[in-house]
């Protein structure tokens, strides 16, 4: 049983991000799934990489789709991203110095991001985004 199920209503109906945002959900469960057989702390080093590649591409998505409509809550979201960056990348220090985060210090963090990020402020520029399309 995944930790997390995407469900339709999550989706922002712009495809490319919410194809981006299907695959952050995977990597999530993935973790959890190893987390599941003890060997989270292993897969560590894999998602953190995995993540700051996402985090690069996946906002400047997000990001181009927004300035491209004008969207008025920019700065407020583009706020919301730098934090998440920051977040990630700090952790991955951490695990650079030979302290990694417990991975489910990791996977807490992610799960709250889908539910205060992906689920909501994403799903705002959605709707803003789908209403400009219109
Ligand atoms: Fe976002």
């Amino acid at each position: 049983m995944p930790l997390f199920i995407w469900k339709p209503s999550y989706e922002t109906h712009i495809p490319e991000i919410d194809y981006d945002h299907r695959q952050l959900v995977g990597l999530i469960n993935e973790l959890y799934e190893a987390m599941k057989q003890g060997q989270g702390y292993d897969l560590m080093n894999e998602t953190l990489n995995r993540l700051i590649d996402y985090v690069s591409q996946h906002f400047e998505t997000e990001e181009g789709f927004m300035r491209a409509g004008n969207y008025p809550g920019i700065l407020d979201h583009q706020k919301e991203h730098q934090q998440f960056r920051a977040s990630i990348l700090e952790m991955d220090v951490r695990r650079r110095a030979g302290h990694a985060p417990p991975s489910i210090e990791l996977l807490t963090y992610l799960r709250d991001w889908l539910r205060d990020h992906v689920t909501t402020t994403d799903k705002e520029l959605g709707r803003y985004l789908k209403k400009m399309q219109n």
